[in-house]
C-alpha cells in the first residue's frame, strides 16, 4: 500500500512488535506511536482482552453466516453511546460507508450524493472528488481508474460554508449529506459555531439524509462528535478502532430510516441488494468489536488520553512561538496536528497550505528520533497508553526540528 511505503526517508520502518503506545522495529529500536495505525490503534497495540476474545472466538468458529449473541450487546452499546437504535455491521468504514450511500439512495429515489471538498471517506468511488474551479466535482488527484465522471455521481461543497451546501441541495437530486463533523483528513478542521446546525437544518428542509463518518473523530470522546456536540444523523458511520485493531466497522440508523429501511432489508432479493458482504458481522469481528467497546474508548479513557494532547499542543506551540513563526496547532479530544500556517477553514484552503517538503522533514526529524507521527499531515493521536513522559520527549524534538530549520 502507498501509505506502507510513501514515508519520508528511503525506506520504510519494518515492524516487528507493535504494544501499547509504542512499537519495536526488526533492528529492536523502540519507538513512541502516535500514528497508530493511522486511528485503527487508537485504543493502544495488542490489548489482552482483545487478543483473548479473538482466541477464544477463533476456537469456536468465525463464520456462520448467522448472527450470534454478541451482534445484540454491540449495537446496544453503540446505539448507547451514539444515540441510533439499529446498527449493521461490516469489515472496513470504506464498506459501511459505501452501504449507507446505496440506503440513502434507495430512501429518497435521487441518484447523488453531496460530500464536503478534500474529505476522506475510505475509497469509495463517489467520493474521491473535490470541487472544481466551476464548483463541479472533478476526480480527487492521485485518484486512479475513476470509471465515471464523478460530477455525475457527487457534488462537492466546502466546510464550513452553509450557503454553498443549501445551493448545493437545491437542485433536488442529493440523497444524503456524507461528511466528517470536523475534518481529519487534510489536517483537523474544527467547524465554526453553528455551522453543523446550519447543516442538519438545510439537510432537512432539502429532505437530504444526513451520514456522519466519525471514523476518526471517535478522538472527541466515547461517542465522538455526535455525542459530545449532541450531534442528530440519520445515519452514522464508525471503523477502524472499535476492533481494538481487528478490521471491524458498523453503521447505525435512525429509528425512522430504519422502519423506512424496512422493506428493502426484507425483501425477498436481499443477497443481490448490492449491501453486505458474507464476511460482515463475522463472529471474529463482533467479539473484537465487543471486548473494545467493553474496557475500551471509554470516559476514563479520554480523561486520560485528552490532557496528553492538550500538552502536546502546548508543546508544539511553545516550540513555533520561540521562533516567531505564523504557525498553529489545533486539538479535538485525543488528536491534535500543527500547520506551518494560520488554521484553515475549509479543505481547499488546508491542502493548499501543505508543504511536503516541510513535512517529510519534521516526520524524519521525529522518526530519527524514536518518534513515529501519522504520514501525510503532522497528526498525532493519544492512546491510553502513551505517558507525559512521551509528549515531553515530543515536545524537545519538535523544538530540537524548528531550531535546526530556523537556526
Ligand atoms: C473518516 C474516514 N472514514 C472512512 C475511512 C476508511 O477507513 P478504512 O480504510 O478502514 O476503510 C477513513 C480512513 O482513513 C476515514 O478517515
Amino acid at each position: 500500500m502507498p501509505w506502507m511505503t510513501r514515508w519520508p526517508g528511503a525506506f520504510p520502518v519494518f515492524v516487528a512488535e507493535a504494544t501499547g503506545g509504542r512499537f519495536t522495529d526488526v533492528d529492536g529500536i523502540e519507538y513512541v506511536d502516535f500514528c497508530l495505525g493511522d486511528t485503527g490503534a487508537m485504543t493502544g497495540h495488542a490489548l489482552p482482552d482483545v487478543a483473548e476474545a479473538l482466541h477464544s472466538r477463533a476456537l469456536r468458529g468465525v463464520t456462520t453466516m448467522l448472527p450470534n449473541e454478541d451482534a445484540i450487546w454491540v449495537a446496544e452499546e453503540l446505539g448507547r453511546r451514539f444515540g441510533l437504535p439499529t446498527w449493521q455491521f461490516a469489515m472496513t468504514a470504506t464498506d459501511a460507508n459505501r452501504f449507507v450511500l446505496r440506503f440513502a439512495r434507495h430512501l429518497t429515489g435521487r441518484p447523488k450524493i453531496c460530500v464536503i471538498d478534500w474529505c476522506y471517506h475510505g475509497t469509495v468511488d463517489e467520493t474521491l472528488a473535490i470541487r472544481g474551479d466551476d464548483g463541479r466535482a472533478v476526480s480527487r488527484p492521485g485518484a486512479i481508474g475513476p470509471g465515471f465522471d464523478p460530477a455525475s455521481t457527487t457534488r462537492v461543497v466546502p466546510f464550513n460554508d452553509p450557503v454553498a451546501l443549501d445551493e448545493a441541495l437545491a437542485h433536488g437530486d442529493v440523497a444524503c449529506l456524507l461528511m466528517e463533523p470536523a475534518l481529519t483528513n487534510i489536517g483537523i478542521v474544527l467547524p465554526d459555531p453553528g455551522y453543523l446546525d446550519a447543516v442538519r437544518e438545510v439537510t432537512r428542509r432539502h429532505g437530504v439524509l444526513l451520514v456522519i463518518d466519525e471514523t476518526h473523530t471517535i478522538c472527541a470522546g466515547p461517542g465522538g462528535c455526535t455525542r459530545a456536540w449532541g450531534l442528530e444523523p440519520d445515519f452514522l458511520v464508525i471503523g477502524k478502532p472499535i476492533g481494538g485493531g481487528m478490521p471491524a466497522a458498523a453503521y447505525g440508523m435512525s429509528g425512522d430510516v430504519a422502519e423506512r429501511l424496512e422493506d428493502a432489508l426484507a425483501g425477498d432479493a436481499v443477497d443481490v441488494s448490492g449491501v453486505g458482504g458474507t464476511l460482515a458481522g463475522n463472529a471474529l469481528a463482533l467479539a473484537a468489536m465487543r471486548a473494545t467497546l467493553s474496557s475500551r474508548l471509554r470516559e476514563d479513557d479520554f480523561a486520560r488520553m485528552e490532557p496528553l494532547a492538550e500538552a502536546w499542543t502546548a508543546g508544539v506551540r511553545a516550540g513555533y512561538e520561540a521562533h516567531g513563526l505564523a504557525w498553529h496547532v489545533q486539538r479535538l479530544g485525543c488528536r491534535a496536528e500543527y500547520w506551518f500556517c494560520p488554521p484553515p477553514r475549509d479543505g481547499a484552503m488546508a491542502a493548499a497550505a501543505i508543504d511536503h517538503e516541510l513535512d517529510a522533514y519534521m516526520h524524519l526529524f521525529a522518526l530519527n528520533r524514536g518518534i513515529l507521527l501519522t504520514p501525510f499531515h503532522n497528526m498525532a493521536l493519544m492512546s491510553p497508553f502513551h505517558d507525559r513522559s512521551d509528549v515531553d520527549r515530543h515536545t524537545e524534538i519538535f523544538a530540537g526540528a524548528v531550531a535546526s530549520l530556523v537556526g
